[in-house]
């Protein structure tokens, strides 16, 4: 069974603050990241997928994005899930894992569906074994994040909420003092 999250921050809040125009970005992690916390900690680190998602919805709270954040350890579902993007949906955030390297197929679906794709790893994939160095889905990113750890998906969302608000995005700025945070947020499955 996939891992599927939705963050979104609570309609009635929304209401409150009129910030109806919500953007939403797809995050997709590849094979085996739902090991993380134990799985190779001297180059992953000791921090789980949850964590990392949790701290993925806090953000995406405060910029006003709403996130569906999802795992799979199958090439052809992670493809799947990069053509529904295509309806609703403004950017992607993948860590292909292993896939970086092998997959044609999912460099071709980011490629068909033409949305602003940031590529994160969680290790710097440059300083690793040879066949890390190529990545498939580099050449259609709007930018690769590589080797900061989790913090690199934090990186690459503010990246992304910035690309898209530069280049006319009808998009909420980062939340202001004035500005409430919403309280709500929902997980489903
Ligand atoms: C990874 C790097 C890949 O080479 C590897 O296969 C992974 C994780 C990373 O986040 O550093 O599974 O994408």
């Amino acid at each position: 069974m996939p891992r599927l999250y939705k963050f979104a921050v609570g309609i009635e809040r929304l209401a409150e603050t009129g910030r109806t125009d919500m953007l939403r970005v797809m995050v997709l992690h590849g094979p085996n990241l739902n090991l993380l916390g134990t799985r190779e900690e001297s180059i992953y680190g000791t921090a789980t997928l949850d964590a990392i998602d949790t701290s993925l919805a806090k953000l995406s709270e405060d910029l006003g994005i709403t996130l569906d954040i999802r795992q799979s350890n199958l090439e052809g579902e992670l493809v799947t899930w990069i053509q529904e993007a295509r309806s609703g949906y403004q950017g992607i955030i993948i860590n292909p894992a292993a896939y970086t390297h092998t997959s044609v197929a999912i460099r071709d679906a980011l490629a068909a569906v033409n949305l602003p794709t940031i590529e994160v790893h969680l290790s710097n994939i440059h300083r690793r074994e040879e066949f890390r160095r190529t990545s498939y889905v580099s050449g259609v990113a709007l930018a690769q994040i590589s080797g900061f750890g989790p913090v690199g998906y934090l990186l690459a969302l503010r990246g992304l909420h910035e690309h898209l608000r530069s280049n006319g995005s009808k998009l909420p700025g980062p939340r202001t003092r004035s500005t409430p945070r919403p309280r709500t947020r929902t997980r489903s499955h």
